[in-house]
């Protein structure tokens, strides 16, 4: 791995902790206004501060984050697709001279392993990790799961492992039972996404079970933006990344922050 690609992936990972906790508010590229971030800035401002990096579309970076004060980006490149139509039809929508140009940290793209595009989303990996090398920019491959797709170990560790079998250098997945084989098959680090949102205590539950299991941290959405309290949840969440806090310990800290 060449200096620069390494030296922007410890601005993802923390080599304090070697965790992280990225912000996910990419939702809009294929849900529209996502209840919660139907004003991006609104919501996104405030926990910028606790959040190691935010991933998200160029639009919304350019148009509400302040470049003054932005974390490290992830930009997703991979789009095209709506809720509307055949969501396994991406392909790349950000050229990586643009994704240079707004200085980001990694790039992020879905692939639909089993889906109707599978091969066309691996091919758009494996391009795009082509670019990443080239520019010394990471590529973080988001293991996406069709509506018909189990989201089991089976599953999941053959998504993961193609990940990284096809040179990404970072993979977001979702938990799942037996999640340990998940991650010890997969040759690269690996985040997990949120899912849907449910109950706070639940969520940093997770977090934590991910975590204990070998995951260097959460690239979480709903779960943070959705929640009561999004501050406190992003606090309460970097507790259970960052300094190993029991769920019980960060739920303690969430409702303390709330009050
Ligand atoms: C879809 C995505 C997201 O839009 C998002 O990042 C998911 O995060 P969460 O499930 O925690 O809301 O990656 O594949």
């Amino acid at each position: 791995m060449d200096w620069g690609l390494k030296n922007r992936l410890s601005r993802i990972i923390k080599p304090k902790t070697g965790k992280t906790v990225m912000l996910a508010v990419d939702h809009g590229y294929f849900l529209g206004p996502t209840s919660g971030l139907e004003e991006p800035h609104k919501t996104i401002q405030p926990l910028t501060p606790f959040a190691d990096s935010l991933m998200l579309t160029r639009g919304v970076l350019r148009s509400s984050i302040d470049p003054a004060i932005a974390p490290p980006i992830v930009l997703r490149v991979s789009g095209g697709t709506s809720i509307l139509s055949e969501l396994s039809n991406e392909g790349i929508i950000t050229s990586m001279e643009d994704a240079v140009r707004l200085n980001v940290s990694g790039v992020a793209l879905s692939i639909f392993v089993g889906g109707e595009f599978e091969r066309q989303t691996l091919l758009s990996l494996a391009e795009l990790v082509d670019l990443g090398e080239k520019y010394g920019i990471p590529v973080l491959a988001v293991t996406a799961v069709g509506k018909e797709m189990a989201r089991d170990a089976r599953y999941l560790s053959l998504a993961c492992r193609i990940a990284g079998e096809l040179g990404a250098h970072l993979v977001k997945t979702y938990y799942c039972e037996d999640f340990e084989s998940v991650v010890r098959s997969c040759p690269v680090p690996v985040v997990i996404a949120g899912g849907k949102k449910i109950d706070e205590f639940d969520a940093l539950e997770l977090s934590h079970k991910a975590v204990r299991e070998g995951a260097v941290g959460v690239d979480m959405g709903r779960n943070i933006f959705q929640a009561e309290n999004p501050l406190a949840m992003i606090q309460a969440v970097r507790a259970v990344v960052h300094e190993d806090a029991t769920p019980q310990q960060a739920y303690d800290l969430y409702c303390s922050i709330k009050k």
